[in-house]
């Protein structure tokens, strides 16, 4: 029930979708729960929506592209809650549309690479050091099955960036292992998001779910359990792991 109680938990990226489902359950298990997007009302949503259930949550704004927002953004955490034990790197997505990878603008390949592999990076370096200096931390990444499956229809320049993220993960693992911090990965298929369940067509979503040994698509609750499991001491033993979050469509 309360799983994660007396510990401060940021999720990047909560202003929607898969975040706001980790930032919920994380709540509901009694973690101070900071949510963090760019749009205020957004995220004033999701605030009142955990405030209203009883949870401890703070809501701030930051672009993760930018190393001194990250920073004003944990200072502001640090200040209001404490310094974090659980952090989830969440925020990304995908700017450009599947291709051929010659149309791709140098533009597009930048914001892909800024949007995921960067700002995780540029958060993990913000929160990295004073977790090794508490001798205690749990650090969660998301990639995608884009980057575990390369297909002639993947998004190349997102799923190059999220297997950035996934090797990334596993250095900081071995790198942060010793200081008493774990480092793990969550790779989804194809998640009902709101956004998803508004751009994927009807008939593609009943395409999709044939391509999953479990014959439905995710849901954003399936990744937030997920993450649960790893921020905890359910998982002390577990870190660099890459865990595909997928119904079986990524069996690699
Ligand atoms: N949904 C899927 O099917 C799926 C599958 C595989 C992997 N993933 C990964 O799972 C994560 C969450 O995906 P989602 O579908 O829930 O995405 P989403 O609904 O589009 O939400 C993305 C979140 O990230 C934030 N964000 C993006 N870029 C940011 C930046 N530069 N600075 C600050 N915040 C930023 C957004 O903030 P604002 O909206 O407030 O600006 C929003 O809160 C992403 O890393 C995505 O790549 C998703």
């Amino acid at each position: 029930m309360n799983a994660l109680r007396n510990r401060v938990a940021l999720v990047t990226g909560s202003s929607r979708g898969i975040g706001a489902s980790i930032a919920e359950l994380f709540a509901a298990k009694g973690a101070k729960t900071v949510l963090h997007g760019r749009d205020a009302a957004a995220l004033e949503t999701v605030r009142a929506k955990i405030a209203a259930a009883g949870g401890e949550v703070l809501a701030l704004t930051a672009d993760l592209t930018r190393f001194d927002e990250i920073e004003a953004l944990r200072s502001r955490i640090e200040a209001e809650f404490g310094s974090v034990d659980v952090l989830v790197a969440n925020a990304g997505g995908n700017p450009v549309r599947p291709g051929p990878i010659e149309e791709i603008t140098e533009e597009g390949w930048r914001a892909s690479i800024d949007a995921n592999l960067t700002s995780t990076f540029l958060t993990v370096k913000s929160f990295l050091p004073g977790m090794k200096e508490r001798g205690h931390g749990s650090i969660i990444t998301l990639s995608s099955a884009a980057a575990r499956r390369p297909t002639s229809q993947s998004p190349f320049a997102y799923a190059a960036a999220k297997a950035g993220i996934e090797l990334l993960t596993k250095g900081l693992a071995t790198q942060a292992g010793p200081h008493g911090i774990r480092v793990n990965c969550i790779a989804p298929e194809t998640i009902m998001t709101e956004r998803n369940e508004r751009q994927i067509p009807a008939e593609i979503q009943r395409a999709l779910v044939e391509s999953h040994p479990i014959r439905r698509l995710g849901t954003p609750e399936d990744i937030a359990e997920a993450a649960l499991f790893l921020a905890t001491d359910s998982a002390s033993w577990i870190t660099g792991v890459v865990l595909d979050v997928a119904g079986g469509s990524v069996l690699v």
